[in-house]
């Protein structure tokens, strides 16, 4: 099996992004690391314990950094999606269970080194662990084989006209990232916002009489609330880049030369996308630029089938 760490912020639809992961048969995931993103860390780690252990999983689960590398003057949140504690009004059993003693910087190091260049991680919040991991460990950007991001977007934003949530949250820790050398495929809001679930999957996840059905449906009917109340659609942005990982048949990505602006007024946590090659720097990253829908709804419904109780 391929061997998966999560980095995420959960969060909605980073919720549905590791139950999608846990019940993939293709991959074992190893480790689950958290960072400040959509809500505080403290949140986006209980929402994470308690997602995993309701769904029966034992997996580490690793806290990580609190705010960005170069902390913004105030800590921004995506509340008004996610819901003050991150998962809207979905309530979980809360765990009693700890979480792992490693922060996620070491967690990264360590699961990367034990995986012997196997090592792809799922990163789907701010890049802020693994930006850290870099700079704590330098060697391990020869020992991590892939990174699968959502993050950033050719064509506008989502936080400001330019840019997109995880880039903007954390934009050194995504430029570091990107000019680490790690194969990278970056899967953002070009895709993402076409990635749309609709009130048909809401029955369909419900259907399956499992855990892990019924919380993806309960999230799924919180967004689709906040659609009617005028916030965005259902958006599987997270679950759109384990799909880049695990069906690619799903998107067609393009390589370009990417680096995130992190000093612009107006532009601030902007993917600079190089689709002209004006720049005449080699590829560093493989960019999603389009969606079968229908394919990615089939993989995500199929996969997340495979839970049992
Ligand atoms: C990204 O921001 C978060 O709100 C989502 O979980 C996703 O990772 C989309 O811009
Ligand atoms: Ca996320």
């Amino acid at each position: 099996k391929r061997k998966f760490l999560i980095d995420c912020d959960t969060g909605t639809d980073d919720a549905i992004a590791i139950i999608a992961a846990l019940y993939a048969k293709e991959i074992d995931v190893q480790a689950i690391t958290t960072v400040t993103g959509n809500v505080s860390v403290k949140y986006t780690s209980e929402n994470t314990l308690n997602l995993t252990r309701y769904l029966g999983s034992d997996i580490p689960v690793s806290v990580g950094a609190w705010g960005p590398l170069k902390l913004h003057s105030e800590m921004c949140y995506a509340e008004e999606t996610h819901g003050k504690a991150g998962l809207g009004t979905v309530q979980l059993p809360k765990s009693a269970d700890r979480f792992d003693r490693e922060k996620a910087p070491a967690l990264i190091y360590r699961k990367a080194a034990e995986a012997e260049g196997q090592l792809e991680i799922l990163a789907i919040g701010p890049l802020t662990n693994i930006a850290i991991a870099l700079l704590l460990y330098p060697s391990l950007k020869k020992s991590i084989k892939h990174l699968w991001v959502m993050g950033g977007a050719v064509y506008g934003g989502n936080v400001t006209p330019t840019a997109e949530f995880n880039f903007w949250c954390d934009p050194e820790a995504a430029r570091l990232v990107l000019k680490s050398g790690i194969p990278c495929t970056l899967v953002g809001l070009d895709v993402t916002t076409k990635a749309v679930l609709t009130k048909d999957d809401i029955k369909g996840m419900k259907a399956l009489g499992t855990r892990a059905g019924k919380v993806v449906a309960d999230i799924l009917e919180f967004m689709a609330k906040r659609h009617e109340a005028g916030g965005e659609d259902l958006l599987m942005h997270d679950a759109l880049a384990l799909a880049a990982a695990l069906c690619p048949s799903c998107l067609k990505c393009k390589d370009y030369y990417v680096d995130v602006e992190c000093e612009g007024a107006y532009t601030y946590g902007h993917a600079e996308v190089d689709v002209w090659g004006e720049t005449g720097r080699q590829a560093n990253a493989s960019v999603a630029v389009d969606i079968n829908v229908p394919q990615f709804r089939k993989w995500l419904y199929e996969t997340i089938a495979e839970s049992k109780e």
